[in-house]
């Protein structure tokens, strides 16, 4: 088992269960209120170290309430978080969530301490970025860090398994470094100019992503499963069908189901496969790091295949 970083947000999430999103303009009842710890880099961690991996946290919290309860959260769950900054500049991020009774949802999100994330905050950790397999990152944190960590990583021969979301459009040179890309259909269209809708589309677009120079692409297609391009060959994974209460952070269980599975060994097919059962699962409860499946779960989901 090696060691993975994680590189990324950290936000307190604030859940609204209503039985319909509201329109622009429109007031609707809700049926409940919860907070629950998120962000798209916490819950990566939390997901991977939870599948039994060895996790170490980098970003920002505010020093407040909500950053002391996300650290505790991730400590709990076995992420490493002693190199994680406290911001005094900043509050603490948030991201304020609506869930409908369907399970789909809008977010807004406000970065706050992790908008502070900076350079610096690599070089500071080159120690430990020297001794990780992978590096994970997504993009709730400055793009310009992003860049600089993927190039640092590559120096340093570490694997970087990058998640570009919320998407933003990024030029080639961006992704010079990364091992592999995972995105959904809407980040495919942002990166690519392509639409990406369904299957058909997702290989196209996982071909033009490639031909960028990225040498595993996985596009997800939420029920539609996982489409993987590695070594020229094409690996669509359909979900089994289960009972959804909230999407939420099931993009993020599906990359650390990714993550432990190929730090346990695995092929990328089979990891493929593992992350899939991961996400799906993570569907299956409301919130974010609440609803990440732990090792049992996932393994025999992935057995029952
Ligand atoms: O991917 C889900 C996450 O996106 C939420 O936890 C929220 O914090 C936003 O960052």
């Amino acid at each position: 088992m090696g060691n993975v970083v994680v590189l990324g947000s950290l936000n307190m999430d604030l859940v609204v269960r209503t039985e319909r999103i509201p329109r622009p303009g429109e007031t609707v009842h809700g049926l409940d209120f919860r907070t629950v710890p998120g962000g798209k880099g916490a819950n990566q961690a939390a997901a991977a170290a939870r599948l039994g991996v060895q996790v170490e946290m980098l970003g920002r919290v505010g020093e407040d309430a909500f950053g002391q309860e996300m650290l505790q959260n991730l400590n709990a769950q076995g992420v490493g978080t002693h190199r994680v900054r406290h911001d005094a500049g900043a509050p603490s991020g948030t991201a304020t969530i609506v869930v409908q009774a369907d399970g789909e949802n809008t977010i807004i999100v406000v970065p706050g301490a992790n908008g502070q994330v900076a350079v610096q905050d690599v070089d500071d950790n080159r120690d430990l970025l020297a001794n990780a397999d992978y590096l994970v990152m997504q993009f709730e944190v400055p793009l310009p860090v992003v860049r600089h960590a993927i190039a640092q990583a590559e120096a340093l021969g570490v694997r970087v398994v990058l998640n570009p979301a919320p998407a933003y459009a990024v030029d080639a040179s961006f992704l010079k470094g990364v091992y592999c890309l995972v995105v959904n259909e809407t980040e495919a269209e942002t990166l690519t100019g392509l639409s990406v809708s369904g299957l058909e589309a997702a290989r196209e677009a996982a071909l033009a992503l490639r031909a960028l120079g990225v040498p595993v692409v996985i596009v997800t297609l939420g029920a539609g499963g996982a489409l993987l391009l590695a070594d020229d060959e094409f690996t669509h994974v359909p979900t089994r069908p289960v009972s959804v209460v909230d999407t939420t952070a099931a993009g993020d269980a599906f990359i650390g189901g990714l993550v432990a599975a190929l730090d346990r060994g695995m092929s990328l097919v089979e990891a493929l496969r593992y992350a899939t059962c991961a996400g799906t699962l993570a569907t299956t409860t409301l919130g974010a790091q609440t609803s990440l499946p732990l090792r049992a779960a996932v393994d025999a989901f992935y057995r029952e295949e």
